[in-house]
């Protein structure tokens, strides 16, 4: 098994394995873990991957989470299929903005395993920012408003950017349960969060869920929010992956944020997603 880096920050695809064959503790499951801690998006191509082995990879990295408050693939209850018909032209999409998945849960996703099932002939790319690099390279004035302090984060987009008004249109094919009020409250998480593995810190905001910097109104939070925002998605932070038939990606959602791109209106894009649990952020 190679690790080979795409971008000087963010994600490395890895070569000379079969995940269908993958065993849950041998070398390659810890060199898995490791390289995810380090890359923080790993990528396989052509792989042969049913939902069975899709759900056996995604136990390697932690136990499997049902994402709450949305509807899953009725082939299996572990199972979100990450789908935009062709006919669906002009709506706005899941994780079409840059987000850490579910950043409002007490404890948010550890990270997902995406399987491409079904392409445009052009676009769907995904794309993924380092937010440990984001973190190291704050700039010094910036880091002095936030270090040591918590940002506000709130369910009630449920993935979809800026919770849609219920006029604006929205993708029909990934049912969402809106309005729950254990979703909408505010859940505090540090804005410098820690990867357990190594102590480095990595930025923990995000335009989706995150609202305000605790102790501040949304009013006051906006400009530093923002900053943070451009500087979390500086194009040297970011790698974008081209999906092409058995393209696998596992990412690490608490040191990324991801952005799926909605340019493929008139084509069909089914990919089938598993996550794994996570763990309170310190
Ligand atoms: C997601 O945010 O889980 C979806 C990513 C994608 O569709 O590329």
């Amino acid at each position: 098994m190679r690790f080979n880096p795409l971008t000087g920050h963010t994600g490395a695809e890895v070569d000379r394995i079969d995940l269908a064959k993958l065993a849950p503790d041998g070398d390659q499951a810890h060199a898995l873990r490791d390289g995810l801690d380090r890359f923080g998006v790993l990528v396989f191509r052509a792989q042969d991957v049913d939902l069975a082995a899709q759900k056996r990879l995604t136990e390697v990295f932690g136990p499997i989470l049902r994402v709450p408050y949305i509807t899953p693939s009725p082939e299996d209850p572990d199972v979100i299929a990450v789908l935009k018909e062709a006919d669906e032209v002009r709506v706005s999409i899941f994780g079409g903005d840059w987000h850490s998945d579910f950043s409002f849960l007490e404890k948010p996703p550890g990270g997902s395993v995406l399987v491409a099932r079904d392409l445009p002939p052009y676009g769907g790319d995904t794309l993924w920012a380092n937010q440990i690099a984001a973190w190291e390279t704050l700039p010094d004035d910036l880091r002095g408003k936030v270090e040591g302090r918590a940002a506000i984060h709130v369910g009630a987009p449920y993935g979809v950017a800026h919770a849609p008004p219920p006029d604006l249109r929205v993708s029909r094919s990934v049912k969402m349960t809106r309005g729950d009020p254990a979703a909408d409250r505010e859940i505090p998480h540090p804005i410098a969060r820690e990867q357990i593995s190594t102590g480095r810190k990595a930025l923990f905001v995000n335009p989706i869920y995150t609202t305000r910097i605790e102790g501040h109104s949304h009013g006051e939070s906006a400009d530093i929010l923002d900053r943070l925002y451009r500087h979390a998605t500086r194009p040297e932070f970011i790698c974008r992956l081209r999906w092409s038939p058995g393209t696998v990606a596992i990412w690490d959602n608490r040191t990324t944020l991801h952005y799926a791109i909605n340019d493929y209106d008139g084509h069909r894009r089914l990919l089938h997603r598993t996550t794994f649990a996570g763990e309170r952020p310190v």
